[in-house]
């Protein structure tokens, strides 16, 4: 049983707390936001993730989870502090630091033990070596702090399964015997390590990111030269996945990535790229395909409805940036909302988990109870995410209570000829077919 505190109780620090505590540690969280900590010592978990709430509530009850504002007595006695806060973008694509910089000049200013300091916040590269000078610095009361970086690579969704079996974990740091304690820690899960020092730890979390949202830029780019061609691209996605040199994750085309981790690192990236004066190409294109991507929704209701845009009355399937969440954040969805209002279109949303955040958010949007009550009288239905329940959907009763009968698919979620059989007007991302490229030859 080690004895850890947990600095940031967001999506990363409050599923590792509960984690780590349900691995037999004691943990205490702290959280400069009063509400927040309030509401968690009540057994409120301020955010929608599944197995979570139950995890916080088990080991509460069982006393191995504690949860304060102050530092002083958040920190009293720990052996190790796991450092979560989060580093929004800033305007020109940098991480915003100054989360970072408060929590660890509190840490400092309360802790009066050997400690190790995990960082766990995405973080430019040599932030860890800045966090060591920062502690050395004598002025500071924090010098038998030890600095370690472990990133987290976790999803929002599955973010307690993705904890509890991680595909590896790494550990910078360039003192081995704390190394060697930070991975004791994360024995009981079983998963492969990568002992490394500070910047290279951090620089994979950028890197795996980065790389992922690469990806799905890729198939997105060819999602389109499918359309222009006549192929459908879940055909060319599978046929490229069998390579095992490639393989299936990350190639699912659509409206693109949102949330709050792809975005952000990519700009970072971009940002880290300027700085050491090295050519940003790469992930200037990841990004600008990313924004055409979604994009497609208001081109296709342009090229459908031309004059008929103003008035036309649309329901968006999905709100999320991805199934299994009700964040919004950097949300497709919700981009496409603001674009076809700016229209002139009346624009409906349901979705399970997020419809309520978005009304706060956008006042104009029109919620829907449930897929029918969104497609009733409705002109044009766009599947923003692809949560399982629009898999199942009776489309027959859709098409028959719809307006005009439009179904824009930008998730991949639909087969393109039983849509048309059912009467819709269909596309879908990437979805080009046979008979328009033979069509196309012949006219
Ligand atoms: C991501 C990383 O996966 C995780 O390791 C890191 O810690 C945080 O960022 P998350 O943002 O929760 O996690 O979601 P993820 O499931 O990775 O999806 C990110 C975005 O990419 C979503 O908007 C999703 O819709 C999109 N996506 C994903 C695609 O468009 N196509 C795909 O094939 C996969």
């Amino acid at each position: 049983m080690a004895r850890i505190s947990i600095v940031g109780t967001g999506y990363v620090g409050l599923v590792a707390a509960a984690c780590f505590a349900d691995l037999g540690n004691r943990v205490v969280c702290v959280d400069i936001d009063a509400d927040k900590i309030a509401a968690l010592r009540s057994g409120r978990v301020p955010i929608w993730e599944p197995g979570l709430q139950e995890l916080v509530a088990r080991n509460t009850a069982a006393e191995r989870l504690f949860f304060t504002t102050d530092y002083r007595d958040g920190l009293a006695g720990s052996q190790f502090i796991f450092l979560c806060v989060d580093t929004p973008s800033l305007d020109d694509g940098r991480p915003d630091m100054r989360r970072v910089e408060a929590a660890v000049t509190s840490i400092a200013a309360s802790v009066t033990h050997p400690v190790v300091l995990v960082n766990k916040s995405t973080v430019p590269v040599g932030t860890g070596e800045w966090v060591e000078e920062r502690l050395a610095s004598g002025k500071l009361a924090g010098s038998q702090v030890s600095v370690a970086s472990c990133p987290e690579f976790l999803r929002e969704g599955s973010a307690v399964q993705d904890f509890m079996h991680p595909d590896r974990i790494v550990i910078g740091c360039p003192l081995p015997d704390v190394a060697r304690r930070v991975a004791d820690l994360h024995k009981p899960l079983a998963a492969p390590l990568v002992f490394t020092d500070l910047r290279t730890a951090e620089l994979i979390k950028f890197a795996s990111n980065g790389y992922l949202a690469t990806r799905i830029s890729f198939v997105n780019h060819i999602a389109r030269l499918c359309e222009a061609t006549g192929v459908d691209v879940q055909e060319v996605a599978r046929g490229m996945a069998l390579d095992s040199r490639i393989g299936d994750g990350f190639l699912s085309p659509g409206l693109g990535f949102g949330g709050s981790c792809f975005p952000k690192d990519l700009r970072a990236l971009r940002y880290l790229g300027h700085s050491y004066g090295i050519d940003t190409a790469l992930p200037d294109a990841v990004l600008s395909i990313n924004r055409a991507a979604r994009a497609w929704v208001p081109e296709q209701v342009r090229a459908l409805l031309g004059e008929r845009v103003h008035g036309a009355e649309i329901g968006l399937l999905g709100l999320a940036f991805k199934p299994g969440t009700d964040d919004l954040r950097e949300a497709p969805a919700m981009d496409i909302a603001r674009e076809l209002q700016r229209a002139g279109c009346t624009v409906r949303a349901y979705d399970p988990a997020a419809l309520h955040k978005a009304s706060a958010l956008l006042p104009d949007l029109v919620p829907a109870r449930n897929a029918w009550e969104l497609a009733e009288g409705a002109d044009v239905l766009v599947i923003c995410t692809e949560w399982n329940e629009f898999r199942h959907l009776d489309m027959k009763r859709i098409a028959s209570i719809m307006r005009r009968r439009i179904l824009l698919d930008g998730r991949g979620v639909c087969d393109p000829a039983a849509m048309r059989k059912l009467g819709f007007v269909f596309r879908g991302i990437g979805r080009g077919q046979a008979w328009e490229r033979e069509a196309g030859r012949r006219a």
